[in-house]
């Protein structure tokens, strides 16, 4: 699987605006890591090559963020609060998931993705492209973040 080692929050930010900028319509990200791992960083990344302006935060207690102004309309998601699949179907977040559009991003996202397998998580989503990626803390700035695709 593909692996990036990151040394600072901008390299993670970097690395972010890549993808950001070979993103498609109806692309999922689901982001798992730690809290502090850097998934926010990362989602600044995808708002910067996409294009977008907003300052990007996470919206742990909005549950949802949606920007605009960019290529394509940034969605942006944070299951932290939600621990079941069954509070995610409550919350009517699974309509995202379903009928992705624009790029969505996920915190959390095993919350909906599951871990079983650090995968596709396939049946879970009827996105074309998933992007599952995992963001590991191996000291103070330096992040192991490691990504595996499915569909596309
Ligand atoms: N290599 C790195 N990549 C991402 N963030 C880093 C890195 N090194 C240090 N940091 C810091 O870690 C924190 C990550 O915060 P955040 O992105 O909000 O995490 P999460 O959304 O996973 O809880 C920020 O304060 C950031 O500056
Ligand atoms: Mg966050």
């Amino acid at each position: 699987m593909p692996t990036f080692i990151s040394r600072s929050a901008d390299q993670t930010v970097a690395l972010g605006q890549r993808w950001g900028q070979e993103a498609a319509r109806g692309w999922i990200i689901g982001l798992q890591g730690e809290l502090g791992a850097g998934k926010t960083q990362l989602v600044k990344g995808l708002a910067l090559g996409l294009g977008i302006r907003a300052r990007v935060h996470s919206p742990t207690f909005a549950l949802l963020h949606e920007y605009h102004g960019g290529r394509l309309v940034l969605v942006h998601l944070d299951l932290y609060r939600l621990e079941t699949r069954k509070e995610i179907l409550a919350a009517g977040l699974t309509e995202y998931f379903d009928h992705p559009s624009g790029l969505t991003v996920v915190e959390w996202a095993e919350r909906w993705f599951g871990t079983e397998k650090h995968g596709p998580g396939c049946d879970r989503t009827a996105a074309a492209f998933y992007r599952s990626v995992r963001i590991t803390s191996l000291d103070e700035d330096t992040r192991r973040i490691v990504y595996e695709d499915s569909g596309g």
